[in-house]
């Protein structure tokens, strides 16, 4: 029997060390120490004995196990931006609030962005893998020659905080910046960020150098990037996703970048969770990540200070600062 009658958090993965101590000094807190991917068994025993459960992207939520969670559940305060793991709906029939952590992920996930611009259009991982198996015959005139990143055309694909941070680092580097997004940005940002807005996106996707993907997973985005659309791109573009890989269809862009009808890709996020399609691995011109646009010491704590501000304001009945729902 606990005496304890503070909040009773779970947290389905290991957090930073000062995230986790601040948890255990304000909570009554379950960690995760060996850092385990949760079963579905364990994700339910953890939200059927807490008042909040801290989930991450790896946790699938779904109205079937909302439903068998009994009542206790009270806050899915999420560490992380993107909420397409969790029934939204189901939550909120039950009543279940739900928070994420924006904004301290922005300037991170864009900087990988970039790196990923970068690297495919200069062919880093081609260099790098030389350099690894000690192949180098030495300089030529006419090795490893990429594309010159200024001048390059962008089209960002949803013009949200991230969209807008790879904006201003693309202007930094010389490119064009274009975008496509529901909401045409305010003119003075677009004047900021010098950036031509297209209402079609087939049209915008037919002109770009480089596509970069930063809408958020929902059904409307489902494979916006579909076979068809894909097809609209020049054989010399590149695409890039740091968002979510359902929004490509990614057995489409594999079967495209395999015959050589794009130029290359720079992927951090997969269709199928962690599982990127087999066939995208060791082509020359394709750079795959795991899913690391986020992951910086201090952005990760920051995702952590927010998770705690959202559970103590919604413990005080006070609305949390990034209430989803
Ligand atoms: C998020 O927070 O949703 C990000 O994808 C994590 O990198």
């Amino acid at each position: 029997m606990t005496t304890d009658s503070r909040l009773r958090v779970a947290v389905t993965r290991r957090l930073p060390d000062p995230v986790q101590d601040r948890m255990a000094a304000l909570f009554d807190v379950t960690l995760n120490e060996d850092d385990h991917r949760f079963t579905r068994a364990e994700l339910l025993e953890a939200m059927r004995d807490s008042d909040v459960i801290v989930p991450t992207l790896s946790d699938r939520i779904d109205a079937d196990l909302l439903a068998e969670a009994g009542d206790r559940l009270k806050l899915i305060a999420n560490y992380g931006a993107g909420v397409d793991h969790i029934s939204l709906g189901a939550a909120h029939e039950r009543g279940i609030s739900v928070t994420n952590t924006p904004g301290v992920l922005t300037e991170d996930t864009a900087d990988m962005a970039m790196a990923l611009i970068i690297g495919v259009t200069r062919r880093l991982a081609e260099g790098v893998a030389v350099m690894q198996s000690g192949m180098w015959d030495g300089w030529s005139p006419t090795a490893f020659l990429g594309g010159r990143i200024g001048g390059r055309k962008l089209g960002i694909v949803g013009m949200g905080r991230i969209g807008q941070a790879i904006a201003h680092r693309a202007r930094a580097f010389g490119m064009e910046v274009h975008y496509h997004s529901r909401t045409r940005l305010s003119p003075d940002i677009e004047q900021a960020l010098s950036a031509k807005w297209w209402e079609s996106l087939d049209w915008m996707m037919g002109q770009m150098d480089i596509i970069s993907v930063n809408a958020a997973h929902t059904p409307a985005t489902f494979h916006l990037l579909s076979a068809r659309r894909l097809k609209l791109l020049k054989p010399s573009a590149v695409v890039i996703n740091t968002s979510r890989g359902e929004v490509i269809d990614e057995n489409a862009l594999t079967r495209m970048l395999r015959a050589g009808e794009i130029a290359g890709a720079g992927l951090d996020v997969y269709e199928h969770g962690q599982e990127a399609n087999p066939r995208l691995r060791n082509l020359p011109n394709v750079m795959l990540l795991p899913h690391m646009g986020s992951a910086t010491l201090e952005g990760r704590i920051e995702m952590g200070e927010k998770v705690i501000d959202n559970i103590e304001s919604f413990s005080r009945d006070e609305r949390p600062a990034d209430l989803v729902l």
